[in-house]
């Protein structure tokens, strides 16, 4: 028996593990401390009512045998892609087939499962600083990554280099950590480089509900050409607060390899998936019902009023930082030119605060700090306030 070897070039534990277990450590220490958490972006208001109400009929459905459903389809149900097409028709004016949809339980389980597709000797072009999964993942494959970087100086927002060969390039817009978001010109540099190369673009939108400027793109597909080169991966966790319920999906166009990845896919999930429950596909479609939408959107607006109260603590204090417009992350430079673990403790220690160190999203984030929007509003209030108070 061998073992795969490629796990000793990961950190000992995943980041998000490694800044509850250090939060975990120091309540422990200060029982009466009441540490607030703008880390993780784990959401924190509730399902939206036409969202428990489908979830509700379709357990009931559930219980009666005329109704009840075992498998589903491993791509999940017509009736959710079709709601996921509309919502693609309507907000991006991006036409897609059923058969190009693929319902998952979330984006990170896709990110991570779709390099089965892709051979070990490919090179991945990887932004830094970056979404954990994308690095460890690969890492995991033994795969050779080449860091793309992400730097106050290119606006977050770097462009391709002709002369850097790549075969696999992910791409988060808006952007986890940083924020920041690509324009349509762009993404269509991107697109062009994609295809210029034969390369795979792996485009991360699990965001995409945050854009609040009709200008700006949400979708890799509103992009021309951009099917014959880009794989989509999205979300309900964000949009419509299913980071407990879990379901997302990812679009593997026919126009993609002439249709070879999408029927890799296809085989992929068929093999090693058996579908989302009936009951989460279920609550997932009513997102996308007029109600839905009107429900979610009051959601959404709930963050985006938090991400504002935070960017505004930060201005008042002079602290540059990125996000928080079309995006429920802030991206805020380390005070006092302090490392981002050391900036870490000294918030947690002082103010009880925990956030997450740049540093855990790559080397370009040492100095910098990611605190999110997605936390209650009268705790995001008061952590605002004791921040203030130990930066002002
Ligand atoms: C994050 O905090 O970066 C995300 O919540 C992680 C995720 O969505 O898996």
């Amino acid at each position: 028996m061998k073992l795969n070897r490629n796990y000793d070039n990961l950190q000992e534990s995943y980041l998000f593990s490694t800044v509850a277990r250090k939060a975990r450590e120091f309540a422990e220490r200060n029982p009466n401390a009441d540490v607030i958490k703008l880390s993780i972006g784990d959401v924190t208001r509730p399902l939206a009512p036409v969202v428990v109400e489908a979830m509700k009929n379709a357990a009931a459905e559930m219980g009666k045998a005329e109704t009840f459903r075992g498998y589903g389809p491993e791509q999940g149900y017509d009736f959710l892609k079709e709601a996921i097409a509309d919502y693609y028709r309507k907000e991006d004016g991006v036409t897609l087939d059923l058969d190009e949809i693929f319902i998952s339980d979330g984006a990170k389980s896709d990110l991570g499962n779709i390099l089965d597709l892709f051979d070990a000797d490919n090179t991945v072009l990887i932004p830094d600083p970056v979404y954990p999964v994308y690095v460890d993942t690969n890492l995991m494959a033994g795969r050779r990554i080449v860091m793309l970087n992400c730097t106050a100086e290119n606006g977050f927002t770097p462009m391709p280099d002709e002369g850097q060969e790549a075969d696999l390039i992910y791409l988060c817009s808006p952007n986890n950590p940083t924020g920041a978001i690509y324009t349509h010109e762009q993404l269509r540099a991107w697109v062009d480089y994609a295809r210029r190369k034969g390369a795979v673009l792996l485009f991360d939108a699990a965001y995409e509900c945050f854009v609040t400027d009709p200008s700006l793109p949400r979708s890799i597909y509103e992009i021309e050409g951009a099917k014959e080169c880009a794989v989509e991966v999205c979300s309900f966790s964000k949009i419509a607060g299913f980071t407990g319920t879990r379901c997302g999906w990812t679009v593997v166009p026919h126009a993609l390899l002439g249709g070879k990845l999408n029927a890799m896919w296809l085989r992929r999930q068929t093999t090693k998936f058996n579908g989302v429950p009936y009951i989460v596909q279920r609550a997932a479609a009513a997102v996308f019902t007029e109600e839905g939408r009107k429900q979610i959107r009051e959601n959404i607006d709930y963050y985006r009023e938090n991400a504002r109260i935070i960017a505004e603590a930060l201005t008042s204090l002079g602290i540059r930082f990125v996000g928080g417009v079309h995006s429920p992350y802030l991206w805020m430079e380390c005070p006092n030119g302090m490392e981002s673990w050391e900036f870490f403790d000294y918030l947690l220690e002082n103010a009880a605060v925990v956030g997450t160190p740049g540093a855990g999203f790559g080397q370009n984030g040492s100095h910098y700090f990611r605190l999110t929007a997605f936390g209650d509003r009268q705790r995001t209030i008061e952590a605002v306030e004791r921040i203030k108070k130990l930066l002002g």
